[in-house]
């Protein structure tokens, strides 16, 4: 009796130290109840009892405006699409056809008890530059858009919002003519009531406090490509700032991101959020998540992580990835059809083709290891040569997902998809991928499957 109570205790315990839920930078992001890559592109997060909810542009069908979309997460590694704040009109106005509505950023407002929405509006040429808003009686509800203008009197493109702890909020603002201005919201948070700061042109702005001072991390303005961002900082929003200072290895285009966010997760997890843009397919985009390094009282930095742990459950900092198993996809077990593909870019220049379609072909991986009985994120090495999303059923343990698998010939290749996994320690896990409706699924290089 005591020996089976040992060990149902040990793997317990198993469970909880070695959950290894993982963020991956530039991997697709298959949302749990959409099996689409997440489209919330340059978003901003508000958190509610222990919810983060991402809210982001919609590009689903290209750059124009279509939704603003909202997901939840308890983990910041499973995303579950919740609805729309707001969606294109068929009618002609600020949200209408041809439309840009971009970096949606949401505060909520205690006594008001009204969530703001704050926004880029523009025609598709960019020369209105206004800023909009809306609000909402749920965070992830139907919004009631209020009308557009020029904040003080100013163009307005990207935008971000700043609520500081004693209730007062700003607006983050590049004014093309001047620079980025900070400008403070009136008490409701519905229109800016006077100039903050003016600093030099930057833009995708993004603050966060820590310890008594704001950082301020914003991008130059090379469009939709990538460049090396830089920070500020100050002890007052008014200044004075610091110089601009790079945060990303120099040269490194900020890992090939644009800052859209800056979430703080705890006091040992704050948390850089950046786009990659695919500017020839918007919804191909993906998320640049890495954890900032505090060094000091003002230096910020980031590293590059090809996955990290966010361990936010236990309200804690983060760790780097964990040891891994990489079993080849032409080493597995192949039937219906699927069969070896050279692949110039695979590890061993092979991969498991012909996955799905007419026969359903299966590349099966039996006798996977792990050293813990947990849910983690196993990554999917793929190739997929076509111009839009491919899919693949992916059964962990018997548990199947939809995951979808972005186009890889924008450049990054082979890919990575995600899929969380429940994995019993030792070495009876099979993971099986196919495809069932006919289409063909992605090639698979390989899989990355935690040790601990
Ligand atoms: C994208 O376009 C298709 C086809 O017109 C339409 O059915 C779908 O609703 C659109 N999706 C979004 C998010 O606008
Ligand atoms: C919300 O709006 C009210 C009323 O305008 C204002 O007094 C208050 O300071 C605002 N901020 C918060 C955090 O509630
Ligand atoms: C905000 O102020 C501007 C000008 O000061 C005004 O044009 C606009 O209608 C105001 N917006 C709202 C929502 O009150
Ligand atoms: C920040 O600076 C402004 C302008 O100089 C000043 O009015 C304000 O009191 C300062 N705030 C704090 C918290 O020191
Ligand atoms: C995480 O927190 C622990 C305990 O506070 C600390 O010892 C460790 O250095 C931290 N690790 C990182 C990567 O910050
Ligand atoms: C694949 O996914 C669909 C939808 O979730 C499901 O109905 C189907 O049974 C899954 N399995 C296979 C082998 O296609």
């Amino acid at each position: 009796m005591l020996s089976l109570f040992r060990a149902g205790w040990l793997v317990l315990s198993a469970s909880i130290v070695h959950a290894s839920l993982q963020i991956v930078p530039g991997a697709t992001l298959t949302a749990t109840n959409t099996g689409t890559h997440m489209q919330a592109h340059g978003a901003g997060v508000i958190v509610e009892n222990g919810v983060y909810y991402i809210i982001g542009e919609d590009h689903t069908n290209g750059s124009a405006f279509q939704n603003i979309n909202c997901y939840s997460s308890t983990d910041l590694v499973s995303w579950t699409y919740v609805g729309a704040l707001l969606s294109q009109t068929t009618t002609a106005g600020d949200l209408g056809p041809n439309r840009v509505v971009e970096r949606p950023k949401v505060i909520y407002n205690s006594s008001t008890k009204k969530y703001v929405l704050w926004m880029h509006i523009d025609d598709s040429s960019y020369a209105e530059a206004k800023v909009g808003v809306a609000t909402g009686d749920t965070v992830c509800g139907k919004y009631s858009y209020l009308g557009s203008w020029q904040p003080l009197g100013y163009q307005s493109r990207d935008i971000g919002l700043f609520q500081d702890d004693d209730g007062s909020a700003y607006l983050l603002t590049e004014d093309r003519v001047n620079g980025l201005r900070i400008d403070s919201l009136t008490a409701d948070y519905l229109n800016v009531s006077s100039a903050t700061a003016l600093l030099a042109d930057y833009e995708a702005p993004a603050i966060v406090k820590r310890n008594g001072y704001y950082f301020l991390f914003a991008s130059h303005l090379t469009g939709w490509d990538a460049n090396d961002n830089e920070y500020v900082y100050a002890t007052n929003l008014s200044g004075p700032w610091s110089s601009w200072t790079t945060f990303a290895t120099v040269g490194s285009d900020t890992y090939e991101s644009q800052t859209n966010y800056i979430l703080p997760v705890s006091s040992d997890l704050i948390m850089y959020m950046g786009d990659r843009w695919v500017s020839t397919d918007l919804a191909a985009s993906t998320y640049v998540w890495l954890p900032l390094t505090f060094s000091g009282t003002t230096t910020v930095t980031i590293a590059n992580e090809v996955n990290w742990i966010p361990n936010v459950a236990t309200g804690g900092n983060w760790t780097t990835g964990p040891s891994e198993t990489w079993p080849e996809g032409e080493s597995a077990t192949l039937t219906d059809g699927a069969t070896v593909v050279s692949c110039s870019g695979c590890s061993g220049s092979e991969a498991a083709g012909y996955i799905g379609g007419p026969s359903g072909g299966t590349v099966t991986f039996s006798n996977v290891q792990s050293g813990a009985s947990t849910k983690t994120t196993i990554r999917l090495k793929y190739e997929n040569g076509d111009g839009t999303s491919r899919f693949a059923n992916v059964s962990c343990n018997g548990v199947e997902q939809n995951i979808a698998f972005l186009p890889t010939t924008n450049g990054y290749t082979p890919g990575s998809s995600v899929v969380t996994c429940a994995l019993t320690s030792g070495t009876a896990n099979t993971i099986v991928i196919t495809q069932t409706d006919g289409t063909y699924g992605p090639d698979i290089d390989r899989i990355m499957v935690p040790l601990s």
